[in-house]
């Protein structure tokens, strides 16, 4: 990745999270790196604070670019298409985070075969720390991935799936934060309802999320096997494991993510997705 000439179109809270992500990667020297926007005051600090180049051209940061990544709100990315695929060439890679935008759509756009990488990051990539689902365009290959990989893998972790699986991950992990802050709300509620502060009841409660999904992860265990660890004999866990069975916690999850997935369905039959043949 040393050589490689980045473009960032779209310096949102996205592609600042790329950005930021990249530039902590050890292969990454900011004069490699272009970001464009329209806002030209939010360029100029970009410049300044990362030594980055900045422009307010897309046509300029898609020219020399070997990687492009396109993090703009889907309801633009037409016009983006529009505007940089006479300068886009198939030596290039694509990657696009924009939510339900197939890559059929984006191929049928540009009218070239080129590579194209899409992901479905989630918030946490803010802090480095998102749940990333990617999937490859009909001209991608090992080599494309495996680079979209170096970036992605730049602001969390990267599963591969396939393409008709986009709307699934965007029903679990694009809005997984919201089911996760929605549960901390409800804990740190609860620790008030039983007496602790506020400010204690929600330290406690963050940490309690982190410290079971560290476990899982470096344990590897299936979240039943630790659930089984911690309900002893005729105590509190198994107590309150009842309380939530009954009132079908695993239940109203599953619901949402299915209910998730579907509106993720709708709003990909959108005039960003008006091409024939996409699915
Ligand atoms: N946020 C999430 O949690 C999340 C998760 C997964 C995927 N995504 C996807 O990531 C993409 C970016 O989302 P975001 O939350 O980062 O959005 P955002 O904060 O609105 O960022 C988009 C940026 O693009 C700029 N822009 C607008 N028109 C442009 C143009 N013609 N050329 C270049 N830049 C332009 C916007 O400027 P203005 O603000 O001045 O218009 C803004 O700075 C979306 O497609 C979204 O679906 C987001």
């Amino acid at each position: 990745m040393d050589d490689k000439k980045i473009a960032v179109i779209g310096a949102g809270n996205m592609g600042m999270a790329l950005l930021k992500g990249m530039l902590r990667r050890p292969w990454a020297r900011g004069k490699n790196f272009i970001v464009s926007d329209v806002d030209k005051s939010k360029l100029k600090s970009l410049a300044k604070e990362f030594g980055i180049r900045t422009t307010d051209s897309n046509r300029n940061a898609v020219k020399g670019a070997d990687i492009i990544v396109l993090a703009i709100k889907p309801q633009i990315i037409n016009l983006v298409l529009e505007e940089i695929k006479t300068d886009l060439t198939t030596e290039q890679i694509l990657i696009s985070i924009a939510a339900g935008v197939k890559t059929l759509h984006i191929l049928s756009r540009i009218g070239k075969d080129i590579p194209i990488i899409r992901a479905m990051p989630n918030i946490a990539a803010l802090v480095g720390e998102s749940a990333t689902a990617m999937c490859v365009g009909k001209y991608a290959n090992k080599k494309h991935m495996k680079q979209a990989l170096e970036i992605l893998e730049s602001v969390g972790t990267v599963v591969e799936v396939r393409e008709i699986l986009m709307d699934a991950v965007t029903g679990l992990s694009g809005t997984g934060p919201m089911y996760v802050f929605l549960i901390i709300e409800g804990l740190s509620d609860a620790g008030v309802k039983v007496g602790l502060s506020r400010d204690v009841a929600n330290a406690l409660s963050v940490q309690t999320i982190m410290g079971a999904a560290k476990m899982m992860q470096e344990t590897g265990w299936h979240a039943a096997r630790l659930k089984d660890l911690v309900t002893s004999p005729g105590g509190t866990a198994i107590s309150a494991l009842h309380s939530l069975e009954k009132n079908g916690l695993k239940a109203m999850l599953i619901d949402a993510v299915e209910i998730a997935t579907k509106r993720s369905i709708e709003l990909g039959k959108h005039p960003h997705n008006d091409d024939e043949n996409l699915s």
